[in-house]
């Protein structure tokens, strides 16, 4: 038997109990190679037997031992038979012949409640060898033999060696004692009394190595302040053999050790005598006497060998026997400290242990804690005891109660982490403020140094701390980086709000004496949050919406007030969107100008969002949540700005229209060239000055243009000037400067100074000029009446942009100039009247012409 590695139960032992008259009777059913034994109790009476009915045939007696594994019947003439018999399950455990590992050991837990019962294993190996038990967490505890356990289940161990049976000891579950090994053979008990349910304990039996000594136990000490008890065999009588008994300790490194003997009874030695034997970690080992003094405040594990003498072993001498206790104590030197919050209003503190695994004790006035909180306005001791500072975390908060104050006292009031005046062995890690603000009120953030960005995987924190910034307690609006060369110049955030420093590249935020942020009282907003965003021009700035990536909360509402510095766009991407389905309402967003005058862009959550959009001015950007049924509602944008490409633009195109000016006024010259050529009662009304053109400025011609015959002008159809002229045509009713809503590109040639200026008599005969007309067609180049005297020719550049637009005022004071006086003598302008003089052309600002407008 025993012989596999296979668990013995032992409770499958069926048992019946039928009342029969007085009588009781059971049906038993041992399992293989296990015995059930009824016995009486010492001291009972003889008036019930138990019987085996066999057939027909009952044995009665005071005592029966069942150990066929077959149902029998079994009676007991009296009805409670619990009173008198114990009942005892034993099983036989021999590893002696073969190699069982290890057994498992698994008593039922409801056989044979009405008795006392006594589980036995009887264990037997090879006489050099130990066999082991192995105890399953939380281990044993060896008691007194006199003591009984608190739980009912009392286990004792026995070793018989050919001297006789030694009592190895008592012990209880719940203890120090992972390991016992004994020599040889022995016997472990159970005892359970009657009416208590067995609550098994799956200690595992197995083959141990070649003896060291009758017994050996294995202790782990534990880390907390105490004391452990073990008792030497046979205690009270003591044992007389040379035997050795050993135990061995693992010990905490964080607490020390003291060892003392108690209760020692020395045994008469006829050989050698009784000694102690330390091994302390791998190298240290020493011998003392049980009388002398047991090391005492040693740290790490050692093992204790008791080595007793060749006694003289008469049963009036005693044994030797002892009591040896082993003291542990933390070994490291608390930390102690005060915190006074008395006098700091509205904070409080929490230390926290961070690393389960580590020894560390604390305690806030000598309570031992799991987690210290400090409340508000009071004072406590603290305690700190193999705590590493890495493994601790402090976190303050300080709420302030703005509802009593007047507005108008909290503006740019500073944000300040107060100073920490007591010296925790702990860094801060965490500091959050909780501001109680009056209703109808906004709490305004400002950035105190420099501005905020906000915390985006694209863009995370890499400023001296973070900020989140929450409504109230919960999940926090968004985590904002400070002080950083960000966007963010303000939040501001409808009712209370809570916001949690944490530090980033330092190490401890007590050691920030500046504020992060200015916190301002200003009337409620009607959104929830309102952002006022510089993006910068060095890079991209990003806004998620509240809460991103989660949800925007239901039918609330963010804006963002986002300045576009002048001359520069904003280029906006919503890198990330998610829109929910709307239950009622409808999640929007929309882009406005900050002059609100300008239109309005908005989308809806049914819509597609654009990618991306250009905006040339400072605009809100506005979200708005419904009730959503489903999905939620989040966007994450990317804002670049970038300086306006609008000048250079400008430029090219005032080049090119210079240019084409030019080829223009070249194209009329040849043309009306051509037409003097060849005489026609269809005259083209145009005035061709003799000079060369020359461009204002320093700007020349390479070749002029009246010696350039090369150009394509005759591809220009005469029935276009001449169409002009006919008051009837459609075009006229532009009043000739503007077609289509479009600039018309009057002519306006850039000549040089001519020889004469032309003369209402010199026009040219096919010339039918109305009068009226003369004056709305008169096109002059300056804008602005006065430039007429400027000193130095304007840019063509500039000309261009006033191409073909009328001045009223210009157009009056041009024809007075030149008409009032009659007969107008050449006068000699600047290069810039060079423009005004051909007042000729004024039929050709009449002149529209497709061709040109194209081609500009
Ligand atoms: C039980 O049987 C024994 C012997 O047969 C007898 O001595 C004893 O009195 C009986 N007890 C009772 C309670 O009947
Ligand atoms: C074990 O014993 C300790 C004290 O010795 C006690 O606090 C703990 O509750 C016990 N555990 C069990 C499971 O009985
Ligand atoms: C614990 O033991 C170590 C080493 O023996 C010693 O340095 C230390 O002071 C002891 N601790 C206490 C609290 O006595
Ligand atoms: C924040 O407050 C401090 C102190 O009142 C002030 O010196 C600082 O200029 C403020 N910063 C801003 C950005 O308002
Ligand atoms: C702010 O918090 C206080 C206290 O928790 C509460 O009484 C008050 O109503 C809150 N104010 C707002 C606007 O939610
Ligand atoms: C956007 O929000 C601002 C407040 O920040 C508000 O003044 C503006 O009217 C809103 N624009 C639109 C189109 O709703
Ligand atoms: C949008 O943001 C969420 C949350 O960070 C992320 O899981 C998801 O991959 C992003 N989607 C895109 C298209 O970047």
């Amino acid at each position: 038997m025993g012989s596999s590695a296979v668990p013995v139960l032992i409770g499958l032992i069926l048992l019946h109990i039928h009342k029969i008259s007085e009588c009781q009777t059971i049906e038993v059913t041992p399992d293989p190679s296990t015995n059930v034994i009824f016995s009486k109790k010492p001291g009972q009476g003889l008036d019930c037997t138990v019987c085996k009915n066999e057939d027909s045939s009952q044995s009665c007696d005071s005592s029966l031992r069942l150990t066929e594994s077959k149902t029998t019947s079994v009676s007991f003439n009296c009805s409670q038979p619990g009173d008198v018999f114990t009942v005892e399950i034993n099983q036989d455990i021999d590893c002696s012949s073969s190699a069982c590992s290890s057994i498992a050991v698994h008593p039922d837990a409801t056989r044979f409640l009405e008795f006392s019962r006594s589980f036995t294993w009887d264990v037997k190996v090879h006489s050099s060898k130990m066999f082991h038990l192995d105890f399953p967490a939380p281990g044993m505890r060896q008691i007194k033999p006199s003591e009984s356990c608190p739980d009912q289940h009392t286990y004792s161990i026995t070793s018989y060696q050919r001297t006789g049976p030694i009592s190895i000891g008592s012990f209880c579950r719940n203890g120090t004692i992972s390991r016992i090994q004994v020599w040889y053979r022995g016997r472990i008990s159970l005892e359970v009394p009657k009416g208590t349910p067995l609550n098994p304990s799956d200690f595992r039996v197995s083959i141990g190595p070649a003896s060291t000594g009758l017994v050996e136990v294995d202790v782990k000490l534990p880390r907390a302040e105490s004391s452990v008890d073990f008792f030497t065999p046979n205690y009270g009588t003591g044992y007389y053999n040379a035997y050795k008994v050993k135990w061995n300790f693992a010990v905490e490194p964080i607490v020390n050790f003291t060892v003392e003997f108690k209760a020692y009874a020395p045994p008469e030695c006829q050989k050698k005598e009784v000694t102690v034997d330390y091994a302390l970690g791998e190298k240290t080992s020493f011998t003392t006497k049980p009388t002398d003094i047991q090391p005492n405040n040693k740290q790490g594990d050692f093992s204790l060998t008791l080595n007793n003498c060749d006694a003289k072993s008469t049963p009036k001498v005693p044994g030797l026997s002892m009591h040896i206790m082993v003291g542990v104590f933390r070994g490291g030197i608390p930390y102690l400290c005060t915190v006074d919050l008395q006098n700091e209003e509205g904070l409080s503190l929490e230390i926290v242990n961070t690393n389960p695994q580590s020894y560390c004790e604390m305690r806030s006035n000598s309570v031992v804690q799991e987690k210290i909180v400090v409340p508000v306005g009071s004072k406590v001791d603290l305690y700190f005891l193999d705590c590493p500072a890495q493994d601790l975390r402090l976190t303050a908060t300080k709420t302030i109660d703005f509802s009593g104050v007047s507005a108008r006292s909290v503006s740019r009031t500073p944000l300040i982490i107060p100073p920490m005046k007591w010296s925790l062995p702990v860094a801060l890690n965490e500091f959050s403020w909780l501001l109680r603000v009056p209703d109808q009120t906004t709490l305004d953030l400002t950035s105190a140094q420099r501005n905020l960005h906000q915390s985006v995987p694209d863009k995370p924190c890499k400023e001296k701390v973070s900020l989140l910034v929450s409504e109230s307690l919960g999940s926090s609006i968004g985590q904002f980086c400070s002080p950083a060369d960000g966007a963010i110049q303000k939040i501001q955030i409808r009712g209370n709000v809570s916001i949690t420093v944490s530090p980033n590249t330092v190490k401890d935020l007590s050691q920030e004496t500046d504020p992060f942020l200015n916190i301002t009282l200003s009337p409620e907003i009607t959104e929830n949050v309102i952002y006022t965003v510089s993006p910068l021009i060095s890079g991209p700035a990003y806004l998620a919406s509240p809460y991103w990536p989660d949800a925007m909360q239901p039918s609330s509402s963010a804006s963002w007030i986002i300045n576009v510095p002048p001359e520069y766009r904003a280029n906006l991407w919503f890198t990330n969107v998610s829109k929910p389905t709307c239950d009622s309402g409808h999640a929007e967003l929309e882009i406005s100008p900050l002059d609100s005058s300008a239109e309005t862009q908005e989308w809806r959550e049914d819509q597609s969002f654009p990618d991306s959009i250009v905006q040339q001015t400072s605009f809100y950007l506005n979200m708005s949540n419904c009730e959503p049924a489903s999905g939620r509602y989040a966007l994450l944008t990317k804002i670049i700005v970038q300086k306006e490409s609008k000048k250079i633009l400008a430029i090219i195109l005032a080049v090119v229209g210079a240019v084409l000016a030019l080829l223009i006024v070249a194209l009329v010259v040849v043309c009306v060239i051509r037409k003097k050529h060849k005489p026609s009662g269809n005259r083209s009304s145009i005035y061709i000055p003799k000079g060369k053109p020359v461009l204002p400025g320093n700007a020349t011609f390479p070749k002029s243009r009246t010696d350039n015959e090369s150009h394509v002008y005759a591809s220009i159809d005469e029935t276009i000037y001449n169409r002009h002229l006919d008051t009837n045509h459609p075009a006229d009713s532009n009043n000739g400067t503007w077609t289509n809503g479009h600039q018309v590109d009057t002519y306006r040639p850039f000549l040089g100074p001519t020889d004469s200026i032309p003369t209402d008599q010199d026009l040219p005969d096919g010339y039918s000029l109305d009068r009226g007309r003369d004056k709305d067609v008169f096109q002059p180049f300056l804008t602005p009446p006065n430039t007429f005297n400027l000193p130095r020719p304007r840019s063509p550049l500039i000309s261009q942009g006033s191409l073909g637009f009328e001045d009223r005022r210009m157009v009056d004071n041009e024809l007075n100039t030149f008409k009032a006086a009659g007969d107008i003598n050449p006068i000699r302008l600047s290069t810039d009247e060079c423009k005004l003089r051909p007042q000729m052309d004024s039929d050709s600002d009449s002149y529209h012409e497709p061709e040109y407008e194209e081609a500009m």
